[in-house]
C-alpha cells in the first residue's frame, strides 16, 4: 500500500539550534523522509542557525553525516542526499545579541510560509520571540514551534506562554507533544470516531477502568542533568500521558480541526478530579550493583525524582463519574510498551457460575512497539467435558493488516508538515498545557511538602510493589509489562 503525499506549498524553515541534537536526530532526517516522499517542494529552504561559526558547505556536511548516521543506507541514495543538502543554508547567529538577524533576514523571501522552529532549550523561547517580532522577521505566515519543556510548573508556564503571545498569536504558535505525531496515537481517534461500534460502551456505564502504561526499557543514562530537575512526572505524564488519557476520555468533537479537538481535551483535564497523595506511587530505580542505578546518573546522592509514577485518577463528568483511570510511566521497566486498555465491564449476570475467574472484555490499543489493536474476549473451550470459557485476543498487528510495506512515519514528520500546512489540530494550545500544569502541580506540591522519598525498584521489573497495591486495592490488576 502506498501511503497518499499531500504536496505542501514552499517556506522558509528556520532552525534555531540547526547543529543540535534534535535537529540531526530528528528535524532534519524527518524532513529528508518527506523530500523522499515527494513532499518537500524543490524550492524549499531549510535555514539552520547557531552561534558557531560554519561555512554553508560545512552546515550541508554536518547534515550529510546526520542523514548517514540516522537514516538507514536502504532508505537513502547519495542523489537524494544532495538534493536534500542542497536546499539547506547556514545562518550565524546570536540569539540573544544583534550578530546574523540581517544575514537571516536577507535569506527569507517574502510572502512565504516561514517557520521558525526553536530547537533550543526553554530559556531562549521568549528572547527568539521578542527577537523575531523586533526585528520584523514575523510576517502573518510565520509560525513558531516550540516543544517541552514548556515549563516547569503552571507559573513558568504562564509566563511562556504571555512571552509567545505578545509576539505571535495563538493560531501561529505550534506546541509540539510529539505523541501526537505517532500513527498511533492518531488512530486512537480512528478508532473512536470513525468506528461505530465502541462509541455506545465508552463510558462509564460500561468500562471497569482504564490503564495507560507507556513503559520504557531505557535509563536516564547522559540526561541525568535535565532529568533529576524534572522527573517522570514533569518528563511524561504532564504531558504524553496526560495527552493519551485526554484523546482517550474527550467527547466526540463536533469536527476534527484544531479548536474543536483542543476544547475536547481541554475540557478533559478541567474535569479532572485533584489526586489524593494516597493515590499516587512513585519509584526510583535501584540496583543492587550501583551501575544500573538512577542515582548513577545524577548528581544529587540524596534526590527524590521519580523515574516511575503510577496514578489513579477521576474523570469527574457525566461520561466518567465511577470509571477510575491509572495511569503509570517509569525508565528501566521489563519492556518497552505503551498501551491503552479499556477494561469492559463483567457481565451483569453469568449463566455460566462455575467458571471461577472471570475478567471483562477488554480493548487494548497498543501504540508501540507492535502497534495494533487487541479485544480480549471469552470463548468456550474446545471440546467435550462441560462449559469451559476461556479467554482468547481478537489480534490485529497494523503491520499485518495494512501490509509490511507501509513504513510508519516518524511523529516530527507528521508534525513538521502540519507546521507547514498551518494545520493546529495535533499541537497542543496554550490553556491546555496550563491546566495540565495546574492538576500536575498540586500533585508535586504533595510530594514535596511530604517526607515521603519514591519506593526503590529493580531495574528490568514492573516498578514499585505499591504501584500493584494501587489497583489490588481496587481489586484490579495491572496488565503485564511484556514485550
Ligand atoms: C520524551 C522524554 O519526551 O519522551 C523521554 O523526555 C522519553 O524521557 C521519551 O524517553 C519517550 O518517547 P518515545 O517516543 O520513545 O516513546
Amino acid at each position: 500500500m502506498v501511503a497518499r503525499v499531500i504536496p505542501v506549498e514552499t517556506f522558509d524553515l528556520v532552525i534555531f539550534g540547526g547543529t543540535g541534537d534534535l535537529a540531526r536526530r530528528k528535524i532534519l532526517p524527518s524532513l529528508f523522509r518527506r523530500m523522499r516522499a515527494g513532499q518537500m517542494p524543490k524550492d524549499a529552504r531549510v535555514i539552520g542557525t547557531a552561534r558557531g561559526k560554519m561555512t554553508k558547505k560545512a552546515y550541508q556536511t554536518l547534515i550529510r553525516e546526520a542523514l548517514e548516521e540516522f537514516i538507514k543506507p536502504e532508505n537513502r541514495t547519495d542523489e537524494d542526499v544532495d538534493a536534500f543538502v542542497g536546499q539547506l543554508d547556514y545562518v550565524m547567529l546570536d540569539a540573544k545579541g544583534d550578530d546574523g538577524w540581517e544575514d537571516l533576514g536577507k535569506k527569507l523571501r517574502e510572502g512565504e510560509t516561514r517557520a521558525f522552529y526553536l530547537s533550543v532549550g526553554p530559556s531562549l523561547f521568549g528572547v527568539i520571540a521578542q527577537q523575531l517580532s523586533k526585528r520584523g522577521l514575523a510576517t502573518p505566515k510565520s509560525r513558531i514551534v516550540v516543544e517541552k519543556p514548556l515549563g516547569h510548573d503552571l507559573g513558568s508556564a504562564q509566563e511562556l506562554n504571555a512571552q509567545l503571545s505578545t509576539c505571535f498569536t495563538e493560531s501561529q504558535i505550534y506546541r509540539i507533544d510529539h505523541y501526537l505525531g505517532k500513527e498511533t496515537v492518531q488512530n486512537l481517534m480512528a478508532l473512536r470516531f470513525a468506528n461505530a461500534l465502541f462509541e455506545p460502551l465508552w463510558s462509564a456505564q460500561h468500562v471497569d477502568h482504564v490503564q495507560i502504561t507507556v513503559a520504557e526499557t531505557i535509563g536516564v543514562e547522559g540526561r541525568g542533568g535535565y532529568y533529576d530537575k524534572s522527573g517522570a512526572m514533569r518528563d511524561m505524564i504532564q504531558n504524553h500521558l496526560m495527552q493519551l488519557l485526554c484523546l482517550t476520555a474527550m467527547e466526540p468533537p463536533a469536527r476534527f480541526e484544531p479548536n474543536a479537538v483542543r476544547d475536547e481535551k481541554l475540557k478533559v483535564i478541567r474535569a479532572l478530579d485533584p489526586v489524593p497523595p494516597s493515590d499516587t506511587v512513585r519509584g526510583q530505580y535501584r540496583a543492587s550493583i550501583d551501575d544500573g542505578s538512577y542515582l548513577e546518573h545524577v548528581d544529587n546522592q540524596d534526590s527524590r525524582t521519580e523515574s516511575f509514577v503510577a496514578i489513579k485518577t477521576q474523570i469527574s463528568n457525566w461520561r466518567w463519574a465511577g470509571t477510575p483511570f491509572y495511569l503509570r510511566t517509569g525508565k528501566k521497566l521489563r519492556a518497552r510498551m505503551s498501551e491503552i486498555a479499556i477494561i469492559f465491564k463483567d457481565v451483569p449476570h453469568s449463566i455460566f457460575p462455575e467458571v471461577e475467574e472471570k475478567r471483562g472484555n477488554a480493548l487494548i490499543i497498543r501504540l508501540q512497539p507492535d502497534e495494533g489493536i487487541t479485544l480480549r474476549m471469552t470463548i468456550k473451550e474446545p471440546g467435550p467435558g462441560g462449559m469451559r470459557l476461556k479467554e482468547v485476543p481478537l489480534d490485529m498487528t497494523f503491520a499485518d493488516a495494512l501490509g509490511p510495506q507501509v513504513e510508519v512515519a516518524d511523529a516530527y514528520e507528521r508534525l513538521i508538515m502540519d507546521v507547514i500546512r498551518g494545520n493546529q489540530t495535533l499541537f497542543m494550545r496554550g490553556d491546555e498545557v496550563e491546566a495540565a500544569w495546574e492538576w500536575t502541580d498540586a500533585i508535586l506540591a504533595a510530594w514535596a511538602n511530604s517526607s515521603g522519598r519514591p519506593q526503590p525498584y529493580d531495574p528490568g521489573g514492573s516498578g514499585p510493589e505499591d504501584a500493584l497495591a494501587l489497583l489490588h486495592r481496587d481489586g484490579r490488576r495491572w496488565r503485564e509489562i511484556e514485550a
